[in-house]
């Protein structure tokens, strides 16, 4: 008898049973009583979207070969889900729609893996961490929106919860407002609000949250490549092509300044439902505000000390605004630490950074096993599934959830992104879902090389090769210099890095 079984994540708990289910026939449902009309709806539209197109209602609970029912014993885990597979019928058991889709989905892999039948076993599944994301930047290259619906179909099928869109950057602006339209524009890449009211419902069908970012105060030269005014130095500034930190940023000493912030938020918050909003934080050199009137008279007047303390209260300002949108704030770790909000949740990209220390709530998404824009020689499949040693139990408070990032300012065309998002991401998925202690490389690596490709739309390729830019070498310096420099700090730190 196979085992383990051939899924990505690996489920909780999983128990072989004697016999086969014939996998060739017709898939006819049977809901029992406890589902109400919209659970029932959900379990006929993902029993015909995720494993027969003519799956129907049997005409009685005898002709069923799937029965589907809401699990009281559930009712505090909206994503678990049980899964007996047996000789003559397939039931699941779930409490929200989220387990009961991913009941679905574990189904299906087991159905695509197993094509005439399917081993008995009994499944009691759910994820070790409550936000399991991926991170697309779509600011460096605009990503058009069918190819974000194809990638939230493979998210929902690897039971990735979080799609976070990193819809603003020095290289482009994506998000098409009404109170600013000179922001960004069509012919280099924009989304008006339709497509992104329907790409949010798209991904919450598939149970996936849309997170907006819009970052800030810094890499926002497209930003002021097209509001000047709203800059310490008035400008004029062109939108770069390349990588980089660029020295401008929003001059938070102008009023006007805070009111465009403010009025982006809100029509940003209008158009995601998602009780979150990411405001960047990230790699903001703050030499312009030591040197503007503007930004001096402000600090002043709030009798700060220095322009880190004038970072805080822009972000105290800009969180509060957020949290009356009924939004709570991500930001990166850069400069977080326990005097910011405590409603802030930390992104850790840079575990040397002050956030990576402070006690606020924290997604996991370091620079050495999560970037995928890394060529695969720098950051190898195995790196990526290590991500999980860190999700130590004693973490686990703090840690709500972990990242996969995708950095695209050479990453444009779809062959590209595929080839630097798999099979990576499907490690991802496992470590982000698979219960710690469950987490087996050896076992992944199997099912990912044998079936990974066949959990995949067609024309998708799994197998890493070498992403042979120019840019590797810079990766590959940049890479040592900041493993020198993690190594140095952290002895001097006492912490061990994997
Ligand atoms: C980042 O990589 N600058 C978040
Ligand atoms: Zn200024």
């Amino acid at each position: 008898m196979p085992h383990p079984l051939p899924l990505i994540p690996y489920p909780s708990d999983v128990v072989m049973l004697d016999g086969l289910f014939r996998n060739s026939r017709r898939f006819s449902l049977s809901l029992e009583r406890s589902c109400d009309q919209s659970f029932s709806d959900s379990a006929v539209q993902y029993a015909k979207e995720l494993l027969d197109r003519d799956a129907c209602l049997a005409s009685s609970k005898e002709a069923a070969n799937l029965s589907i029912r809401v699990e009281p014993s559930l009712h505090d885990k909206e994503e678990a889900y049980t899964l007996e597979v047996l000789p003559q019928n397939v039931s699941i058991g779930a409490y929200g729609h989220q387990g009961l889709f991913y009941a679905l989905q574990t189904l299906r892999q087991l159905q695509l893996a197993y094509p005439q039948s399917i081993p008995c076993c009994r499944i009691d599944d759910s994820p070790s961490l409550r936000w399991r994301a991926f991170m697309l930047d779509v600011a460096r290259s605009f990503c058009p929106v069918g190819e974000i619906r194809r990638i939230i179909d493979i998210m929902a099928s690897f039971k990735l919860n979080v799609l976070h869109l990193h819809l603003s950057d020095d290289q482009g602006w994506r998000v098409a407002l009404d109170a600013y339209p000179e922001l960004g524009d069509e012919k280099s890449g924009q989304y008006t609000k339709q497509e992104l009211k329907e790409l949010v419902e798209y991904a919450s069908v598939r149970q996936i949250m849309i997170i907006p970012e819009i970052d800030m105060p810094g890499h926002v030269t497209a930003l002021l490549a097209a509001y000047p005014a709203l800059s310490c130095t008035g400008g004029p500034f062109s939108i770069p092509k390349g990588e980089g930190i660029f020295p401008d940023i929003l001059c938070v000493g102008k009023e006007e300044t805070l009111d465009f912030v403010k009025m982006v938020l809100k029509e940003i918050a209008s158009l995601f439902p998602s009780p979150y909003i990411h405001l960047g934080g990230d790699e903001i050199p703050l030499e312009r505000w030591a040197t503007c009137p503007d930004c001096q008279k402000r600090k002043q007047a709030l009798a700060l000390s220095d322009e880190k303390s004038l970072l805080r209260w822009f972000y105290r300002e800009m969180t509060h605004y957020a949290n009356s949108l009924g939004k709570q704030v991500l930001l990166y770790n850069d400069y977080v630490d326990d005097t910011y909000d405590q409603s802030i949740i930390t992104q850790i990209w840079n575990p040397l950074l002050d956030g990576s220390q402070s006690e606020h709530q924290a997604i996991l998404s370091d620079y050495f096993h999560s970037y995928l824009d890394m060529d695969h020689t720098l950051l190898s499949l195995h790196r990526v599934y290590k991500l999980g040693e860190m999700l130590q139990p004693g973490n686990q408070a703090r840690v709500m959830g972990a990242e996969l990032m995708l950095w695209t300012e050479y990453i444009s065309t779809r062959e590209k992104r595929d080839l630097h998002l798999f099979p990576r991401l499907l490690a991802g998925s496992e470590i982000f879902w698979t219960r710690k202690d469950m987490h087996e490389y050896h076992r992944f690596l199997g099912t990912c090389s044998q079936y990974g490709k066949l959990f995949l739309p067609p024309h998708t390729s799994i197998t890493p090769r070498h992403a042979w830019d120019p840019p590797l070498i810079r990766q590959f310096i940049s890479r040592w210099k900041r493993k020198r420099r993690v190594k140095r700090n952290s002895k001097m730190a006492g912490i061990s890095f994997a």
